[in-house]
Protein backbone atom coordinates (compact mmCIF):
# COMPACT_ATOMS: atom_id res chain seq x y z
CA UNK A 1 0.00 0.00 0.00
CA UNK A 2 1.42 3.82 -0.73
CA UNK A 3 1.73 5.99 2.02
CA UNK A 4 -1.04 7.70 0.63
CA UNK A 5 -3.45 5.26 0.89
CA UNK A 6 -2.00 4.19 3.91
CA UNK A 7 -2.87 7.61 5.74
CA UNK A 8 -6.60 7.07 4.02
CA UNK A 9 -6.81 4.31 6.04
CA UNK A 10 -4.99 5.79 9.11
CA UNK A 11 -7.57 8.70 8.46
CA UNK A 12 -10.57 6.27 9.25
CA UNK A 13 -9.31 4.38 12.44
CA UNK A 14 -8.53 7.17 13.77
CA UNK A 15 -12.30 8.98 13.01
CA UNK A 16 -13.67 6.04 14.43
CA UNK A 17 -11.14 6.19 17.60
CA UNK A 18 -12.06 9.81 18.27
CA UNK A 19 -15.50 9.35 17.72
CA UNK A 20 -17.74 10.96 21.08
CA UNK A 21 -21.69 10.55 20.07
CA UNK A 22 -23.50 14.06 21.27
CA UNK A 23 -19.94 15.47 21.74
CA UNK A 24 -21.22 19.20 22.75
CA UNK A 25 -20.74 21.92 20.22
CA UNK A 26 -22.09 25.44 19.23
CA UNK A 27 -25.54 24.33 17.97
CA UNK A 28 -25.95 23.65 21.84
CA UNK A 29 -25.63 27.09 22.39
CA UNK A 30 -27.92 27.87 19.54
CA UNK A 31 -32.05 28.25 20.34
CA UNK A 32 -35.29 28.35 18.18
CA UNK A 33 -38.76 29.59 18.87
CA UNK A 34 -41.29 27.44 18.13
CA UNK A 35 -45.07 28.51 17.97
CA UNK A 36 -47.22 26.16 20.28
CA UNK A 37 -49.96 26.23 17.71
CA UNK A 38 -48.11 25.09 14.72
CA UNK A 39 -51.10 24.72 12.05
CA UNK A 40 -48.59 22.25 10.18
CA UNK A 41 -48.59 18.31 9.92
CA UNK A 42 -45.75 15.55 9.33
CA UNK A 43 -44.68 15.83 5.89
CA UNK A 44 -42.00 14.05 4.25
CA UNK A 45 -42.91 16.13 1.28
CA UNK A 46 -42.07 18.85 2.72
CA UNK A 47 -38.10 18.36 3.57
CA UNK A 48 -37.92 17.62 -0.69
CA UNK A 49 -35.48 19.85 -2.62
CA UNK A 50 -33.21 19.55 -5.40
CA UNK A 51 -29.05 19.80 -5.23
CA UNK A 52 -27.46 20.59 -8.98
CA UNK A 53 -30.95 19.84 -10.93
CA UNK A 54 -31.09 16.37 -9.30
CA UNK A 55 -34.76 16.05 -6.85
CA UNK A 56 -33.22 14.66 -3.43
CA UNK A 57 -35.23 13.33 -0.57
CA UNK A 58 -33.98 15.46 2.15
CA UNK A 59 -31.36 18.96 2.27
CA UNK A 60 -28.93 16.74 4.01
CA UNK A 61 -26.21 14.64 2.66
CA UNK A 62 -23.24 12.06 3.34
CA UNK A 63 -20.25 14.70 3.46
CA UNK A 64 -17.08 14.25 1.83
CA UNK A 65 -14.52 11.26 3.45
CA UNK A 66 -12.97 8.58 2.09
CA UNK A 67 -11.48 6.98 -1.56
CA UNK A 68 -7.90 5.89 -2.50
CA UNK A 69 -7.80 2.58 -0.36
CA UNK A 70 -9.18 -0.72 -0.27
CA UNK A 71 -11.42 -0.04 2.49
CA UNK A 72 -12.27 2.74 1.23
CA UNK A 73 -13.57 1.35 -1.87
CA UNK A 74 -15.76 -1.16 0.71
CA UNK A 75 -16.98 2.11 2.23
CA UNK A 76 -17.41 4.28 -0.79
CA UNK A 77 -20.05 1.34 -2.36
CA UNK A 78 -21.96 1.41 0.59
CA UNK A 79 -22.33 5.06 0.84
CA UNK A 80 -22.99 5.13 -2.91
CA UNK A 81 -25.92 1.91 -2.36
CA UNK A 82 -27.30 3.69 0.69
CA UNK A 83 -27.16 7.43 -1.05
CA UNK A 84 -28.97 5.62 -3.72
CA UNK A 85 -31.56 3.91 -1.72
CA UNK A 86 -32.45 7.23 0.45
CA UNK A 87 -32.05 9.48 -2.11
CA UNK A 88 -29.36 11.65 -0.64
CA UNK A 89 -26.84 13.38 -1.86
CA UNK A 90 -23.18 12.10 -1.58
CA UNK A 91 -19.85 13.72 -1.57
CA UNK A 92 -16.76 11.31 -2.17
CA UNK A 93 -13.25 12.17 -0.10
CA UNK A 94 -10.56 14.19 -2.15
CA UNK A 95 -9.33 11.78 -4.98
CA UNK A 96 -7.02 14.67 -5.75
CA UNK A 97 -4.55 10.92 -4.89
CA UNK A 98 -5.41 10.09 -8.10
CA UNK A 99 -3.05 12.42 -10.15
CA UNK A 100 -0.32 10.61 -8.49
CA UNK A 101 -2.09 6.49 -8.23
CA UNK A 102 -4.88 6.77 -10.92
CA UNK A 103 -5.15 3.17 -10.46
CA UNK A 104 -7.06 3.87 -7.37
CA UNK A 105 -9.58 5.19 -9.32
CA UNK A 106 -12.37 1.97 -8.69
CA UNK A 107 -12.41 3.15 -4.96
CA UNK A 108 -14.19 6.51 -6.11
CA UNK A 109 -16.15 5.19 -8.92
CA UNK A 110 -17.86 2.10 -7.01
CA UNK A 111 -20.18 5.22 -5.57
CA UNK A 112 -21.29 6.49 -8.71
CA UNK A 113 -21.75 2.76 -9.64
CA UNK A 114 -24.00 2.09 -7.44
CA UNK A 115 -26.04 5.63 -7.35
CA UNK A 116 -25.62 6.56 -10.97
CA UNK A 117 -28.70 8.92 -11.38
CA UNK A 118 -27.72 10.42 -7.37
CA UNK A 119 -26.37 13.66 -6.85
CA UNK A 120 -23.04 13.01 -6.67
CA UNK A 121 -20.21 15.65 -5.27
CA UNK A 122 -16.27 14.70 -6.16
CA UNK A 123 -13.85 16.52 -4.20
CA UNK A 124 -10.26 17.63 -4.36
CA UNK A 125 -7.42 19.49 -2.59
CA UNK A 126 -6.66 23.44 -3.84
CA UNK A 127 -2.91 22.41 -5.72
CA UNK A 128 -4.74 19.98 -8.10
CA UNK A 129 -4.73 21.14 -11.42
CA UNK A 130 -7.82 22.37 -13.34
CA UNK A 131 -7.13 19.93 -16.02
CA UNK A 132 -6.36 17.09 -13.28
CA UNK A 133 -9.87 18.11 -11.48
CA UNK A 134 -12.06 18.44 -14.70
CA UNK A 135 -10.53 14.65 -15.43
CA UNK A 136 -12.16 13.84 -11.98
CA UNK A 137 -15.48 15.38 -12.57
CA UNK A 138 -15.54 13.93 -15.68
CA UNK A 139 -14.80 10.46 -14.71
CA UNK A 140 -16.91 10.68 -11.21
CA UNK A 141 -19.80 12.24 -13.69
CA UNK A 142 -20.25 14.25 -10.50
CA UNK A 143 -22.71 16.93 -10.09
CA UNK A 144 -20.51 19.78 -8.38
CA UNK A 145 -16.90 20.00 -7.33
CA UNK A 146 -15.51 20.59 -3.67
CA UNK A 147 -12.42 21.92 -3.41
CA UNK A 148 -11.16 21.78 0.30
CA UNK A 149 -9.14 24.17 2.11
CA UNK A 150 -6.92 22.59 4.89
CA UNK A 151 -4.09 24.49 5.73
CA UNK A 152 -4.22 23.53 9.40
CA UNK A 153 -4.77 19.55 8.63
CA UNK A 154 -1.46 20.07 6.56
CA UNK A 155 0.29 21.75 9.48
CA UNK A 156 -0.37 19.03 11.58
CA UNK A 157 0.93 16.53 9.20
CA UNK A 158 5.32 16.28 8.97
CA UNK A 159 4.93 15.27 5.63
CA UNK A 160 1.54 17.57 5.07
CA UNK A 161 2.08 20.95 2.45
CA UNK A 162 3.85 23.90 3.25
CA UNK A 163 3.07 26.58 0.61
CA UNK A 164 -0.25 27.76 0.86
CA UNK A 165 -0.23 30.32 -2.24
CA UNK A 166 -3.33 28.60 -3.51
CA UNK A 167 -5.33 31.35 -5.01
CA UNK A 168 -3.86 31.50 -8.60
CA UNK A 169 -4.85 27.46 -9.12
CA UNK A 170 -8.22 28.10 -7.58
CA UNK A 171 -8.50 30.67 -10.37
CA UNK A 172 -7.70 28.48 -12.90
CA UNK A 173 -10.11 25.55 -11.24
CA UNK A 174 -13.26 27.97 -11.96
CA UNK A 175 -12.33 28.80 -15.33
CA UNK A 176 -12.01 25.31 -16.26
CA UNK A 177 -13.88 23.12 -14.28
CA UNK A 178 -17.47 22.48 -15.96
CA UNK A 179 -19.61 22.07 -13.07
CA UNK A 180 -20.27 24.07 -10.41
CA UNK A 181 -17.11 24.68 -7.63
CA UNK A 182 -17.82 24.41 -4.12
CA UNK A 183 -15.31 25.87 -1.19
CA UNK A 184 -14.81 23.68 1.81
CA UNK A 185 -12.81 23.70 4.66
CA UNK A 186 -12.63 20.12 6.73
CA UNK A 187 -13.76 21.29 10.63
CA UNK A 188 -11.60 24.36 10.97
CA UNK A 189 -14.03 26.67 9.56
CA UNK A 190 -14.44 29.06 6.79
CA UNK A 191 -13.83 33.02 7.86
CA UNK A 192 -15.65 35.77 7.10
CA UNK A 193 -12.48 37.26 5.20
CA UNK A 194 -11.85 34.32 2.97
CA UNK A 195 -15.52 34.23 2.00
CA UNK A 196 -15.61 37.77 1.06
CA UNK A 197 -12.80 37.73 -1.28
CA UNK A 198 -13.39 34.35 -2.77
CA UNK A 199 -17.00 35.85 -3.57
CA UNK A 200 -15.26 38.49 -5.06
CA UNK A 201 -13.37 36.42 -7.50
CA UNK A 202 -16.60 34.51 -8.43
CA UNK A 203 -17.27 31.74 -6.57
CA UNK A 204 -20.58 31.26 -5.20
CA UNK A 205 -20.93 27.95 -3.24
CA UNK A 206 -19.17 26.97 -0.25
CA UNK A 207 -19.36 24.42 2.85
CA UNK A 208 -18.64 26.01 6.15
CA UNK A 209 -17.10 22.30 7.70
CA UNK A 210 -16.75 24.30 11.15
CA UNK A 211 -15.08 23.32 14.32
CA UNK A 212 -17.53 21.25 16.69
CA UNK A 213 -17.32 17.77 15.50
CA UNK A 214 -14.32 15.87 13.21
CA UNK A 215 -11.10 17.47 14.34
CA UNK A 216 -8.22 17.07 11.75
CA UNK A 217 -5.60 18.05 13.41
CA UNK A 218 -6.44 15.63 16.53
CA UNK A 219 -6.22 12.87 14.06
CA UNK A 220 -3.02 14.13 12.52
CA UNK A 221 -1.41 14.27 15.90
CA UNK A 222 -1.93 10.99 16.75
CA UNK A 223 -0.79 9.67 13.43
CA UNK A 224 2.47 11.21 14.56
CA UNK A 225 4.97 11.95 17.50
CA UNK A 226 5.66 15.84 16.25
CA UNK A 227 2.43 16.67 18.72
CA UNK A 228 0.89 20.13 17.74
CA UNK A 229 -2.29 19.24 20.25
CA UNK A 230 -3.00 22.90 20.57
CA UNK A 231 -4.31 22.99 16.86
CA UNK A 232 -7.12 21.42 18.39
CA UNK A 233 -8.53 24.46 19.24
CA UNK A 234 -8.37 26.45 16.99
CA UNK A 235 -11.35 26.14 14.81
CA UNK A 236 -14.71 28.18 13.86
CA UNK A 237 -17.48 26.72 15.37
CA UNK A 238 -19.90 26.34 12.53
CA UNK A 239 -22.68 28.67 14.06
CA UNK A 240 -20.27 30.91 13.85
CA UNK A 241 -18.86 30.10 11.09
CA UNK A 242 -22.45 29.70 9.15
CA UNK A 243 -23.33 33.10 10.34
CA UNK A 244 -20.08 34.80 8.77
CA UNK A 245 -21.47 32.89 5.58
CA UNK A 246 -25.26 34.14 5.62
CA UNK A 247 -23.51 37.66 6.03
CA UNK A 248 -21.97 37.30 3.08
CA UNK A 249 -24.96 36.41 1.52
CA UNK A 250 -23.72 33.51 -0.69
CA UNK A 251 -25.13 30.06 -0.70
CA UNK A 252 -23.31 27.78 1.67
CA UNK A 253 -23.69 24.39 3.34
CA UNK A 254 -23.37 24.08 6.76
CA UNK A 255 -20.93 21.24 8.55
CA UNK A 256 -19.14 20.40 11.28
CA UNK A 257 -20.24 18.32 14.28
CA UNK A 258 -23.82 18.21 12.86
CA UNK A 259 -25.09 15.16 15.76
CA UNK A 260 -28.37 14.62 14.79
CA UNK A 261 -31.86 16.26 13.10
CA UNK A 262 -32.09 19.34 15.17
CA UNK A 263 -28.60 20.43 14.09
CA UNK A 264 -29.65 19.59 10.91
CA UNK A 265 -33.45 21.99 11.01
CA UNK A 266 -30.58 24.71 13.08
CA UNK A 267 -28.34 24.80 9.74
CA UNK A 268 -31.32 25.06 7.83
CA UNK A 269 -32.35 27.73 10.05
CA UNK A 270 -28.93 29.81 10.07
CA UNK A 271 -29.70 30.01 6.27
CA UNK A 272 -27.47 26.56 4.86
CA UNK A 273 -29.04 25.50 1.20
CA UNK A 274 -28.14 21.93 2.63
CA UNK A 275 -26.26 19.98 6.06
CA UNK A 276 -23.75 17.69 5.59
CA UNK A 277 -22.56 15.23 7.69
CA UNK A 278 -19.42 12.75 7.92
CA UNK A 279 -18.22 11.13 11.06
CA UNK A 280 -21.97 10.20 12.64
CA UNK A 281 -22.81 8.61 9.49
CA UNK A 282 -19.02 6.89 9.01
CA UNK A 283 -19.56 5.99 12.47
CA UNK A 284 -23.04 4.27 11.69
CA UNK A 285 -21.38 2.53 9.02
CA UNK A 286 -18.42 0.95 10.35
CA UNK A 287 -19.22 0.38 13.66
CA UNK A 288 -22.97 -1.63 13.18
CA UNK A 289 -23.29 -2.28 9.54
CA UNK A 290 -24.97 -1.03 5.97
CA UNK A 291 -28.71 -1.47 7.09
CA UNK A 292 -27.74 0.31 10.51
CA UNK A 293 -26.99 3.69 8.76
CA UNK A 294 -29.59 3.17 5.77
CA UNK A 295 -32.30 3.33 8.69
CA UNK A 296 -30.72 6.23 10.84
CA UNK A 297 -31.07 8.40 7.46
CA UNK A 298 -34.42 7.29 6.83
CA UNK A 299 -35.17 7.92 11.00
CA UNK A 300 -33.73 11.19 10.26
CA UNK A 301 -35.48 12.17 7.29
CA UNK A 302 -38.28 11.48 9.18
CA UNK A 303 -37.44 12.59 12.06
CA UNK A 304 -36.38 16.37 10.21
CA UNK A 305 -40.69 16.21 8.76
CA UNK A 306 -41.25 16.50 12.66
CA UNK A 307 -39.08 19.05 13.47
CA UNK A 308 -40.41 21.28 10.21
CA UNK A 309 -43.83 20.37 12.19
CA UNK A 310 -43.02 21.28 15.20
CA UNK A 311 -41.39 24.95 14.07
CA UNK A 312 -44.49 25.61 11.95
CA UNK A 313 -43.04 24.77 8.78
CA UNK A 314 -45.32 23.13 5.69
CA UNK A 315 -41.52 23.65 3.50
CA UNK A 316 -38.16 24.60 3.51
CA UNK A 317 -38.30 28.18 2.27
CA UNK A 318 -38.78 30.54 5.35
CA UNK A 319 -36.44 28.17 8.19
CA UNK A 320 -34.41 31.64 8.69
CA UNK A 321 -37.03 33.46 9.76
CA UNK A 322 -38.02 31.42 12.33
CA UNK A 323 -36.67 33.32 15.90
CA UNK A 324 -33.47 32.25 16.88
CA UNK A 325 -31.21 32.87 20.20
CA UNK A 326 -27.65 32.43 21.77
CA UNK A 327 -26.32 31.34 25.25
CA UNK A 328 -24.04 34.45 26.11
CA UNK A 329 -20.89 32.61 24.98
CA UNK A 330 -21.82 32.47 21.26
CA UNK A 331 -23.57 36.08 21.49
CA UNK A 332 -20.31 37.13 22.90
CA UNK A 333 -18.07 35.99 19.87
CA UNK A 334 -20.86 36.71 17.10
CA UNK A 335 -21.15 40.54 18.61
CA UNK A 336 -16.99 40.73 18.17
CA UNK A 337 -16.98 38.90 14.73
CA UNK A 338 -20.61 39.54 13.42
C1 LIG B 1 -13.04 13.81 6.21
N1 LIG B 1 -13.18 15.09 5.69
C2 LIG B 1 -12.74 15.37 4.42
N2 LIG B 1 -13.03 16.57 3.84
C3 LIG B 1 -12.65 16.83 2.58
O1 LIG B 1 -12.97 17.90 2.07
N3 LIG B 1 -11.92 15.91 1.86
C4 LIG B 1 -11.58 14.70 2.38
O2 LIG B 1 -10.95 13.88 1.72
C5 LIG B 1 -11.99 14.41 3.72
N4 LIG B 1 -11.66 13.21 4.31
C6 LIG B 1 -12.23 12.87 5.52
C7 LIG B 1 -12.04 11.59 6.04
C8 LIG B 1 -12.69 11.22 7.21
C9 LIG B 1 -12.50 9.83 7.74
C10 LIG B 1 -13.54 12.14 7.89
C11 LIG B 1 -14.25 11.76 9.15
C12 LIG B 1 -13.69 13.41 7.39
C13 LIG B 1 -13.81 16.18 6.47
C14 LIG B 1 -15.31 16.15 6.41
O3 LIG B 1 -15.80 16.31 5.09
C15 LIG B 1 -15.92 17.24 7.31
O4 LIG B 1 -15.57 18.52 6.84
C16 LIG B 1 -15.47 17.12 8.74
O5 LIG B 1 -15.34 15.77 9.07
C17 LIG B 1 -16.45 17.74 9.71
O6 LIG B 1 -17.70 17.09 9.65
P1 LIG B 1 -18.20 16.02 10.75
O7 LIG B 1 -17.36 14.80 10.64
O8 LIG B 1 -18.05 16.70 12.07
O9 LIG B 1 -19.63 15.75 10.36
Amino acid sequence: MSIRSNRKEEHLDLAKKFYQDEKPNSFDKMHLVRPALPETKVDLEAIKTTMFGKKIAAPFFINAMTGGSHRSYLINKELGRIANKTNIALALGSASILTKEPNLLDSFLIARQQDPDGALIANVNAKTSAEQAEKIVTELEADALQIHLNVVQEIAMPEGDRDFYWLDNLKKLRQKVTVPIIIKEVGFGLDRKTIRSLKNEGFKLYDVAGSGGTNFAQIENARNTNNVSYLNKIGLPTVISSLMAAKEQVKFTVSGGVRNPLDVFKGLCLGGKFVGISNVFLQALIQHDADYLQNLIEEWQYELACLLAIYGQNDLSSLTKIDKYYDLSLKNIIEQLL
